[in-house]
């Protein structure tokens, strides 16, 4: 065989092999997912393919009369790199037997597209008279048609059938989902909340039944405020999704890995990462464990940003290229599907009759994301104090006054600390912001005992807090020498809105909370300066 006969058999089993892989109908499977060093692999052999098909183009002027005269050395070239191809998805189906795909796209605020079906996304226009495929196109709009358009959201999507397919809502009951906030119980006392006990979750209970509202703000039905949620979950959701028409959900596990499919596709989420299902999406949750704990925060009203950088420069933070979106999967599959619908705080559910996960391309800026907490770049003080912790700050939903945010996404993510002269752990403060905080895992700088890995504390506004009496003492005598704080990931929803408690927080309150600072003594000695 010769080197061109080689490419050319190379490049059809690689084209056939990708295609064979796009275009992968997961109704029969659970899909796996795709490491991201093989995705990059991939992506690697087949950027050297187009590279190396380059070199052919710009030796065109070869080419006489339909017979191509490529020198050897880029026969081979063209040969290896098709090869490589090949193997490389080869590899990739033969450890995902089922033949179905969790990838992911990449960026945020970019406008992503992507079909599980070649062909399925209309070239130079969004709703032809007919769709490929015979499907339907249907816009879902974050935003107003008329918002700005540097933040305009909206996505299209091509789907087997669109919306209006979904049946009549009926409302039921959710027993820990609270509707209105204006009836919850105000308390100005520093609240430090115990974890969910697994035992204390029934068995059967999946992530939409474990859904617990803690503590809150304002209303969906005036589009203000937010609320915050612990969710505890022992099953999977089967033929059975959610949605909420109230406003977008950042979900943080704490315990339990999660797969999330979505209309858009599917996003796999572990301990450590986070993810935001946009307001109107629907998604079903699937355990990766036998139990998953975590946490997750709804906002009545506008949706979620990366932080202005100001000084930082155009680098630093969360950067945009770690935030991954998924790739299209659909299922094609009919039987019963219970749509849960969260309305102005009720629920309602819905009997469809086929699977809403029918979305077979897409394409757009209004999309479920996810991102990893340990790529977080962290900037912090390295000459002297303790910097106000806006600098850990991930997302960010701003209000219309300049600076001020519903909602402040902020991690403590591993880091060193370096600070000479100074008071290490985070100072005692009081704000106008209330401060919701939770612990993904190890401990926090600011408590030495209490604060576990998925319980909470609740400061609200103007409520005042600080490190407990040891973290004192160790925060003021400790060596300072530069540390790295390892093996700790907890994280902060700062709203500028005072918050309301749940009786749900009072069940889980630690009434001893106030205790931590009883020993803050009277060290004051005026002939001691
Ligand atoms: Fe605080």
């Amino acid at each position: 065989m010769s080197s061109l006969d080689r490419v050319s058999t190379n490049l059809a089993v690689a084209a056939s092999l990708a295609s064979a892989t796009c275009s992968a109908d997961v109704s029969q499977s659970s899909a796996p997912v795709i490491k991201e060093s093989e995705l990059s692999r991939l992506q690697r052999t087949t950027h050297e393919l187009s590279s190396t098909l380059k070199v052919v183009s710009s030796a065109s002027s070869q080419i006489n009369d339909n017979t191509v005269t490529i020198p050897t050395e880029i026969a081979v070239r063209i040969h290896d790199a098709a090869q490589k191809v090949a193997i490389s998805t080869k590899d990739f189906l033969a450890k995902n037997n089922s033949g179905a795909v969790v990838a992911y796209l990449k960026g945020f605020g970019n406008e992503h597209e992507s079909e599980a079906l070649s062909g399925a996304l209309p070239v130079g226009q969004n709703n032809p008279q007919k769709v490929p495929y015979g499907l339907y196109a249907e816009q879902i709009s974050g935003t107003s048609f008329t918002t700005p358009r540097s933040v305009n959201l909206r996505t299209w999507l091509y789907r087997i059938q669109p919306y209006v397919c979904q049946g009549q809502f009926t409302k039921i009951d959710h027993p820990t989902i609270v509707a209105e906030f204006s009836k919850m119980h105000n308390d100005p006392n520093p609240q430090r909340l115990s974890p969910l006990e697994p035992a204390s979750i029934k068995a059967g209970t999946d992530f939409v039944d474990g859904l617990i509202s803690i503590t809150g703000q304002g209303n969906p039905s005036e589009n203000t405020g937010l609320a915050v949620y612990l969710y505890g979950a022992n099953c999977s959701m089967k033929d059975k999704s959610f949605c909420s028409a109230d406003g977008d959900m950042l979900i943080v596990p704490q315990e339990g890995a999660l797969r999330i499919q979505t209309e858009c596709g599917i996003l796999e989420i572990t301990p450590g990462e986070i993810c935001v299902i946009p307001r109107g999406i629907r998604y079903s949750v699937e355990l990766k464990a036998s139990q998953a704990r975590g946490y997750a925060c709804e906002i009545f009203k506008g949706h979620f940003r990366l932080p202005e950088l100001g000084p930082i420069g155009a680098n630093g933070l969360a950067h945009p290229d770690h935030f991954q979106f998924p790739v299209a999967v659909y299922e094609n599959k009919k039987g019963e599907h219970q749509l849960v619908n969260k309305f102005q705080g009720d629920i309602f559910e819905a009997k469809m009759d086929h699977s809403p996960y029918n979305v077979i391309a897409f394409r757009g800026n209004y999309l479920p994301f996810k991102y990893d907490l340990s790529k977080f770049n962290t900037v912090n003080s390295v000459s002297y104090d303790h910097l106000d912790p806006s600098i850990f700050t991930v997302l960010t939903c701003q209000t219309q006054e300049p600076g001020v945010a519903l909602l402040d996404f902020v991690i403590f993510p591993p880091r060193w600390s370096v600070a000479e002269n100074t008071f290490r752990p985070p100072y005692y403060h009081k704000n106008t912001m209330s401060e919701v905080m939770g612990l993904i895992k190890g401990t926090y700088d600011a408590r030495t005992t209490g604060f576990v890995p998925g319980g909470m504390s609740i400061h609200n506004c103007m409520t005042p807090h600080g490190p407990d009496s040891e973290a004192f003492k160790k925060g003021s005598n400790g060596d300072l020498t530069p540390i790295f704080m390892k093996d700790t990931m907890a994280f902060m929803f700062e709203t500028s809105l005072p918050l309301k408690l749940t009786p749900f927080a009072n069940k889980l309150r630690d009434r001893d909370y106030h205790k931590c600072w009883e020993g803050l003594e009277n060290n004051f000695d005026p002939n001691n300066p």
